[in-house]
């Protein structure tokens, strides 16, 4: 029998990794984290604290590394980054690792984005070191083709065995670096090849990539499918076909765990991770027990911060103004009360020029988003008839911003608050449905081609309002099949 510790690994993804010899404090690196909406600065601490929960887990030998390892590809981070698991490594961690197109900066030959890592200075910045596409498989070889059963040369995917009758498939999806971030024909054969093999072996297979395989949510396939693995939907015949139920994904920087069944009964789920540089990121802990083929996957966020002085505050708090929910709710009240703090603050984040010439308009939304409370929504929702005494007297209390806070909190965390029988979810619900009504009557194509096929503004909104996926984005179990 085995030893449960054998079959059992942690996940990160998208750690950003920015060594702090990359920045000195000024607007520059500022910018660059409001635009990036994670704690770019505070990243050496956020993975420093998970790898001490890491060291400190004696039950659990192996740590899986999805990719995004560094913010910029620049070799600073990379080095800095390597150190640090390397260290985890002779403390006798394994540490398999992927990489993402935020690891390396394009020479020109694929549609990568980045072109140049820089350094950020007081008022600007420099050019400094980036790591080229090629250099990255050698660099990082210590970490999983080293111990690989079988490397894939074009892609640098790898398998390796996670216990004795556990196999990890680890997928380098870089492809081109933007529109196909996926495997090419090659990379598919071989990735068909090594489910083949698991199964002939009699092993478990489990699959990890950088990019989403089930969108988080449909709107997010249908607005951005370049964000997408590259020929997810021929790997969703491939999952089903070969029962591989479990694909573990990052690059969304959303915790999310979704379920996609086809007709014929065949499923898998696509348990995506948060950011670890988000305030609230999370990795996984995932334990297969190989006698019953139970996977069972929960998440771990951390308390504190090494080294930082967060003032009596949680990580999550302290972390929370730096992320896109934290900086929404620290500049609405500043637009409505003090609009040159407001452009200020919202510099890198929002097109300020844009916003400078509209003083007008942003303070009067602010001033409306911030005296209404939900009750002020019943009426062009109509939903007065859907509420009882009690419920209407609630919503009259609450605030609306409060509401717009929390969804924009869970966008990233997963498990929103407002399931059906919330009376958020049923004024909201019914503001949605009238929208609705509105798009289709009065024909707004530009809405029209923001909804999914087959959907409409209150099915979207619903897995914004509460969990529609598997019921919990942080643990489930998957029965794995050989
Ligand atoms: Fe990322
Ligand atoms: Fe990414």
């Amino acid at each position: 029998m085995n030893n449960k510790a054998d079959n059992s690994f942690y996940l990160l993804t998208d750690i950003h990794y920015v060594s702090k010899n990359k920045w000195v404090e000024g607007k520059p690196i500022n910018n660059r984290e409001r635009g990036d909406q994670i704690a770019l600065k505070s990243s050496p601490e956020i993975f420093e604290a998970f790898t001490e929960k890491i060291l400190a887990d004696s039950e659990i030998n192996t740590l899986v590394i999805t990719g995004d390892n560094v913010d910029g590809g620049d070799v600073l981070s990379h080095e800095e980054f390597r150190e640090k698991i390397r260290a985890l490594k002779a403390a006798g961690k394994n540490v398999y690792i992927t990489v993402a197109t935020h690891d390396y900066c394009s020479t020109g030959e694929d549609e990568c984005c980045f072109h140049s890592a820089c350094r950020y200075t007081e008022t600007g910045t420099e050019p400094i070191p980036f790591m080229r596409r090629n250099e990255l498989f050698d660099f990082y070889r210590e970490f999983g083709p080293d111990q690989a059963l079988s490397v894939h040369d074009e892609s640098g995917s790898y398998t390796v065995k996670i216990g004795e009758d556990l196999r990890l498939i680890a997928i380098v999806d870089n492809g081109n670096g933007r529109s196909h971030c996926g495997l090419f024909e090659d990379g598919v054969e071989w990735l068909k090849e090594q489910i083949a093999g698991a199964k002939e072996a009699g092993d478990y297979v489990l699959l990890a990539v950088h990019h989403p395989v089930i969108p988080p949510w449909d709107v997010y396939s249908h607005m951005v499918d370049y964000e997408m693995y590259g020929g997810y939907r021929e790997l969703w015949n491939l999952m089903w076909d070969e029962n591989v139920r479990v694909i573990f994904t990052g690059h969304t920087h959303v915790q999310n765990i979704r379920k996609l069944e086809n007709d014929a009964g065949n499923w898998f789920v696509d348990v995506s991770t948060i950011s670890l540089a988000n305030a609230a990121g999370k990795m996984r802990k995932v334990t297969v027990d190989t006698e019953t083929g139970m996977c069972d996957i929960k998440s771990v966020g951390i308390e504190v911060l090494p080294g930082t002085d967060t003032g009596g505050l949680s990580a999550y708090e302290y972390l929370y103004t730096r992320n896109f929910p934290g900086i929404v709710q620290r500049i609405l009240p500043l637009a409505s009360k003090d609009f040159d703090e407001f452009l200020k603050q919202a510099e890198g984040f929002l097109p300020v020029d844009k916003l400078a010439g509209k003083k007008f308009l942003v303070k009067r939304i602010a001033n409306i988003l911030m005296r209404r409370k939900l009750s002020s929504l019943i009426r062009f929702g109509r939903s007065g008839k859907l509420l009882s005494k009690e419920q209407k007297k609630y919503a009259k209390a609450v605030p609306l911003t409060d509401i717009i806070y929390e969804i924009l909190r869970h966008i990233f965390t997963g498990n929103a608050p407002y399931t059906p029988d919330t009376v958020e979810n049923i004024v909201l619900s019914a503001v949605c449905r009238r929208l609705d009504r509105l798009v289709e009557k009065l024909n707004v194509e530009k809405v029209k081609g923001m909804i999914p096929p087959g959907s409409s503004l209150n099915e979207m909104a619903q897995d914004f309002l509460y969990n529609t996926r598997t019921g919990d984005d942080d643990s489930i179990t998957v029965q794995l099949i050989k």
